[in-house]
């Protein structure tokens, strides 16, 4: 059975770790996501971003649900759907009517009002379904985004949108970035503490990947409850892919095998690293 993450980052809250929640964009991938925690007996947020529902042919969400669900129940460890990036109130609607157990509305580049009204909004919504909401507070936005600190999230301001919306998980902006990092990526971790102090919510890292297994954990132990990972994940399948497509003759078999594994034990390690190995 498919569940929300609230539970699950209580409990990731108060023993320390982190829950891995690592983006798919079909089935296949999230079968390789459902295997590496299950083997790691941890905790699974499996993440379906908005953006990926614009493919030529459409994606039907309750469809997808339905397959995600019969996956799920071939194992024995929690297991949430998340829409990751809901651009805007029907976006979280349209995934919560599917069957989504959990929803993020990303109103990281709207005014904090706005933010803070639709947030409330999704959370009103949400409720009576039985589906946890994750919002986000200051902009993780890509290595292409201009490096000032007007980006970063505001302790006090964090504060007040837990406060006043209620909201299950908080995204912070602490310095991590979608994507590929250009140059050494520059955690704020004394910010990352600052805003911990003042917020009583798990806290969510986007833009996990590349930014090293040691600072990651620093993270974890300072609040961050929920980790999001999908560039390196694709590197790992696309490097697997490439080597194997050298071959004279590939076998397709031990093609899409190979991928599968490389996958496997990537997200193993990530998952060993937020602690969240035997937690499941
Ligand atoms: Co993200
Ligand atoms: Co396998």
């Amino acid at each position: 059975m498919l569940q929300p993450m609230t539970e699950m980052l209580k409990k990731a809250r108060i023993g320390k770790y982190a829950v891995p929640q690592p983006d798919f964009v079909n089935i296949e991938m999230a079968a390789m996501y459902l295997e590496a925690a299950s083997q790691s007996g941890s905790p699974i947020i499996l993440g379906y971003g908005e953006e990926y529902l614009d493919t030529s042919e459409g994606v039907d969400l309750k469809h997808l649900v339905r397959l995600i669900e019969v996956l799920a129940k071939e194992y024995s460890i929690p297991v949430a759907l998340h829409l990751d990036h809901g651009s805007s109130f029907e976006a979280c609607a349209e995934a919560i009517a599917a069957g989504f157990t959990s929803v993020m509305f990303d109103g990281s580049s709207l005014p904090f009002e706005l933010n803070l009204a639709i947030t409330r909004r999704v959370i009103e919504m949400a409720r009576p379904a039985g589906v946890s909401v994750e919002a986000e507070l200051g902009y993780v936005g890509t290595a292409k985004d201009t490096d000032d600190d007007s980006r970063l999230t505001d302790p006090e301001k964090a504060r007040i949108f837990v406060k006043e919306t209620g909201v299950d998980a908080l995204a912070v902006s602490i310095g991590t970035v979608h994507g590929e990092y250009k140059g050494k990526p520059n955690i704020r971790l004394d910010l990352l503490s600052e805003i911990s102090a003042k917020v009583d919510v798990p806290l969510v890292l986007h833009g996990a990947s590349g930014t090293g297994r040691e600072t990651l954990y620093e993270c974890v132990s300072r609040g961050i409850c929920k980790v999001n990972i999908y560039t390196d994940l694709v590197k790992v399948m696309i490097g697997s892919l490439k080597e194997d497509m050298q071959q004279q003759n590939p076998n397709i078999v031990s093609v899409i095998d190979n991928m599968h594994n490389a996958v496997v034990q990537e997200l193993k390690a990530y998952i060993k690293t937020l602690r969240a190995d035997k937690q499941g």
